[in-house]
């Protein structure tokens, strides 16, 4: 299969969504909803919501059925970057090949904006339009899905631990794991999950999507601790070398280049592994796993 095109024609059908999800740049306060479309369509790679499809797609499930889920994915996702990037977080100019949002709209906004991206995600999963075509039992699962993951046991917990190994010389390979498995896996497991959910995944699906979602999404941060020390400012479109300025708890930083790369390798097997049972619908799965690994960007 051809994984760009399958990426370019995804990420049109979730860029369309999130335009259609997202307020107007003329309804007030015309600064904040600037900013939230600002970092909302500078180019991110729609990962999550690519994933949350093809997971849908998989079990045999509508992909329309899980358009609305991806778009409010990318938009917790596109939440958590803008908060990243913040002077008291990672301090960091340059994102999706743009100023950072607070570089352009102040502090205040962009906090506001991410605030703001988080809860529209949250107005996007409870409407009436997508409880009309969902049932409600599984709506509400992908629902507390989403909010799992993101919260104090999700992403934001991962990102505490993030900050608080900053600049330590006594951070261990379980500490690191905890980080990213939290920061940045649990997003991306939670796009898989809730795209087998939605596409009726049965409970052994679910059970190998999920092994397959943790397995990616840890190889997706240590991915880029990598891309951070090897890529460039430009291929990336944000600030490389970031992490060894700041001292963050990296696997590079814990155990090396090497082993990070040769976890990645172990990563990807087991995700290849836990779809074993699926057929050729799983197969933009094994490209996108393929693809995290090796990405150059
Ligand atoms: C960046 O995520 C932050 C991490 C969790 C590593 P992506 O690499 O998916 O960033 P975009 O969405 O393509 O900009
Ligand atoms: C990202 O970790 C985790 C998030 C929850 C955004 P990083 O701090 O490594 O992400 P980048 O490298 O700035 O994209
Ligand atoms: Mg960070
Ligand atoms: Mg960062
Ligand atoms: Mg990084």
């Amino acid at each position: 299969m051809d994984l760009k095109q399958y990426i370019n024609e995804r990420c049109q059908l979730v860029d369309r969504e999130l335009d259609r999800l997202m307020p107007r740049e003329e309804d007030l306060p015309g600064s904040l909803h600037r900013s939230m479309r600002y970092s909302s369509f500078a180019g991110g790679k729609r990962i999550r919501p690519i994933l949350l499809l093809a997971a849908c797609e998989a079990v045999g499930g509508d992909q329309s059925l899980g358009l609305t889920a991806a778009a409010a994915m990318e938009m917790i996702h596109t939440y958590s970057l803008v908060h990243d990037d913040l002077p008291a977080m990672d301090n960091d100019d340059f994102r999706r090949g743009n100023p950072t949002n607070h570089k352009v709209f102040g502090e205040a906004v962009a906090i506001l904006a991410g605030d703001a991206l988080l809860t529209q995600a949250f107005i996007a999963l409870s409407s009436p339009r997508l409880s009309a075509s969902v049932p409600a039992g599984v709506l509400l699962e992908v629902i507390h899905e989403f909010a799992v993951s993101a919260g104090s046991k999700g992403m934001v917990g991962g990102q505490v631990v993030d900050m608080e190994s900053e600049g330590r010389h006594d951070i261990d390979l379980p500490t690191v794991q905890f980080i990213h498995i939290h920061k940045t896996g649990a997003l991306i497991k939670s796009s898989v999950k809730s795209g087998a959910l939605l596409g009726g995944a049965s409970e052994d699906q679910l059970g190998a999507l999920v092994r397959y979602g943790e397995a990616i999404g840890l190889a997706f941060q240590i991915a880029d601790d990598i891309l951070d020390i090897e890529g460039t400012t430009e291929e990336l479109g944000k600030d490389a070398g970031s992490d060894q300025a700041r001292g963050k708890a990296t696997y590079p930083a814990v155990v090396g280049i090497e082993e990070s790369r040769h976890r990645c390798a172990e990563l990807l097997e087991m995700a290849l592994q836990a779809l074993e049972g699926f057929d050729h619908r799983a197969e933009p799965l094994r490209e996108i796993a393929r693809y995290v690994v090796a990405r150059k960007s």
